[in-house]
């Protein structure tokens, strides 16, 4: 199946990544609206419009799934993507439930975009998973900004974490969410700010198995690379330059993948 991947820009592509890893029978679409980004300091009927476009434009591919590999489209627009197309649509979702299936009843860290960590969405989790005492929310845009210049490893970017994390006491909490598709690339200098004891968790594979589950694809160890398309806001990139950008991005997750 054409299974497509969306994203304000390149963080959806940890969850291709990951994708590519257990899917190897598939074909893929990559679509970063890199004319756009960031969504996270947008209002959400900006956001809602820009994702409209998007879903136009994929859906005009003929793709037979849609994963929104962006929470905060997903808080913003999945609701009204599912009441206008057929096909199967999977969104990102913090992964909250995941956090206190692990560690019951310990802190939190949500970390996620402005749009995501205000809207109805993250709190209607939060109430379903019965984490309000537990959830502590973060948003963290400077990120989204950092991995889009590809400066993953800098001084000012080790400085913004530091002083983002200094307000809490981590000896209460087991883990951090990375409750945006974009802070995937930033695992290394997390983990060398937070105690060991606290656990760097993303929604990537939660979403892959709603995805499996919902489109009926066949999960199996990957024995080659799938094709992908990649696409920025709707023009195909064929520039090596620009592929070789893309490429960059994914062997960087492939450091990220087991932090
Ligand atoms: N990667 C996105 C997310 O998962 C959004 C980043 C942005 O455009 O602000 O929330």
């Amino acid at each position: 199946m054409k299974v497509a991947f969306f994203d304000s820009g390149i963080g959806g592509l940890s969850v291709l990544h990951h994708a590519m890893k257990i899917l190897p029978d598939e074909e893929f679409v990559f679509f970063a609206d890199e004319d756009n980004v960031p969504y996270g300091t947008k209002s959400r009927a900006e956001v809602l419009k820009l994702v409209e476009a998007a879903f136009e434009f994929l859906v005009a591919q003929e793709v037979g799934a849609i994963v929104v590999a962006c929470n905060t489209a997903t808080s913003a627009a999945v609701r009204a993507m599912r009441a206008k197309y057929s096909l199967p649509i999977v969104g990102m979702e913090p992964a909250v439930k995941l956090a206190l299936d692990l560690f019951p009843a310990r802190k939190v860290l949500v970390t996620a975009t402005e749009i995501t960590i205000r809207g109805d969405k993250i709190q209607a989790l939060i109430d379903r998973v019965h984490a309000r005492e537990f959830a502590v929310l973060r948003a963290l845009p400077e990120l989204v900004e950092f991995a889009e210049r590809m400066e993953f490893e800098s001084a000012a970017v080790e400085k913004y974490l530091r002083a983002e994390f200094a307000a809490y006491d981590f000896a209460e909490f087991s883990s951090v969410v990375l409750g945006c598709t974009h802070f995937n690339y930033f695992k290394d200098t997390m983990r060398k700010i937070l105690p060991p004891h606290v656990k760097l968790l993303d929604g990537n594979a939660g979403t892959l198995n709603y995805l499996i589950k919902l489109a009926g694809l066949k999960a199996e160890a990957a024995d080659k690379i799938p094709r992908v398309e990649y696409f920025y806001s709707g023009r195909r990139v064929t520039d090596a330059a620009e592929l070789a950008r893309l490429e960059k991005y994914l062997r960087r997750l492939d450091k990220m993948y087991l932090l």
